[in-house]
């Protein structure tokens, strides 16, 4: 007789969580969807490409000033990092800092979606040849430990763009760079990319693009939801929507019902009036001084920061 299979534990813990939290947020009113789960590896594909979009000036307007800046960045950082991101995305980014840096200890990319890691991981080496690189696949929004690190660090650089911060709720935000400042320690750095408060306008379209990239990525949820948990979303009764919310300074996203329908996620039958919207994700934007004060919060102390002339964008170093 055969020993059986080990059971893949970790995968059935994730899908069990995914089940717990869908289940969770569509019976809620009103319905929300965590929006860690965008970033399977269709997810994360269809983000990359969110990045290159006309409307969406975030990725070009932060890529900008890390290559004008990076040589500054860098200074300000010192010899021998290790530096940690927490939600690494392509590497593109990272590149423009770690060719700046002056013999950095380590890369740590931690990135929830292992498939794209996996994928990734090998483009990362050979962009980073003389770096080592030590891939870690977890949710960065629980603890997770540093892999050993060959060199000697002479402090942790938390490397957090992106303006992912703008996903938290402020008081989540508050949380995570506290945990940011542990996983620091003494001495420790932060360097945080953060989208800033600007014209209506350029906001929503930076939301919801011509091309229909967002929506597609919005709707990708439902489809990772039919894929994985057997759901029975059709795709074409539910409309993307982003728009911004004035009092709160954030853009909402949502997915819109466009009929009385019932959708049965696994056994579980949820009923949408026309009109009713899942919320999936806020992307809140800060003033500098809000992000001073949210990091000053949280035990970080303001260093630098870097804008683009427009003042679109935001690039922040903070010293534990
Ligand atoms: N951090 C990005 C932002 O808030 C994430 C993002 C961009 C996003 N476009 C999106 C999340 C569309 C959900 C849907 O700008």
């Amino acid at each position: 007789m055969s020993a059986p299979a080990p059971r893949p534990r970790v995968r059935a813990d994730i899908d069990r969580a995914f089940l717990e939290d869908v289940v969770a947020g569509l019976s809620a009113t009103p319905k929300t969807l965590p929006s860690k789960y965008f970033y399977d590896a269709a997810g994360s594909e269809l983000f990359e490409r969110i990045c290159e979009l006309p409307e969406y000036y975030p990725t070009r307007t932060e890529r900008a000033l890390l290559q004008q800046h990076a040589d500054a960045m860098a200074d300000a950082l010192g010899p021998r990092v290790l530096l940690i991101e927490p939600g690494a995305g392509s590497g593109e980014k990272t590149q423009l800092l770690l060719q700046a840096l002056d013999r950095p200890a380590a890369y740590v990319p931690v990135d929830i979606s292992g498939e794209y890691l996996a994928e990734v991981a090998h483009g990362w080496r050979s962009q980073f040849p003389h770096i080592e690189v030590l891939p870690v696949a977890a949710d960065f929004t629980q603890a997770f430990s540093v892999p050993r690190v060959t060199a000697t660090p002479s402090r942790r650089v938390v490397f957090f763009p992106g303006s992912t911060l703008g996903n938290f709720e402020p008081s989540a935000a508050r949380q995570l760079l506290s945990a940011f400042r542990k996983l620091a320690g003494e001495g420790g750095r932060l360097l945080l990319g953060v989208d800033l408060q600007k014209d209506v306008s350029i906001l929503e379209r930076a939301y919801d693009d011509a091309a229909g990239v967002t929506a597609a990525f919005n709707r990708n949820l439902l489809m990772r939801i039919n894929r994985e948990l057997g759901g029975r979303f059709d795709l074409d009764s539910f409309a993307h929507v982003a728009r911004y919310d004035d009092t709160h300074h954030r853009i909402e996203m949502h997915l819109r019902s466009t009929r009385d329908q019932v959708v049965s996620v696994a056994g579980t039958a949820v009923r949408f009036r026309s009109g009713e919207t899942i919320h999936t994700e806020n992307s809140y934007k800060y003033t500098p001084e809000s992000v001073r004060a949210l990091a000053a919060a949280a035990g970080w102390r303001a260093q630098a920061r870097w804008l683009d002339p427009d003042c679109w964008f935001g690039v922040f170093l903070f010293a534990a």
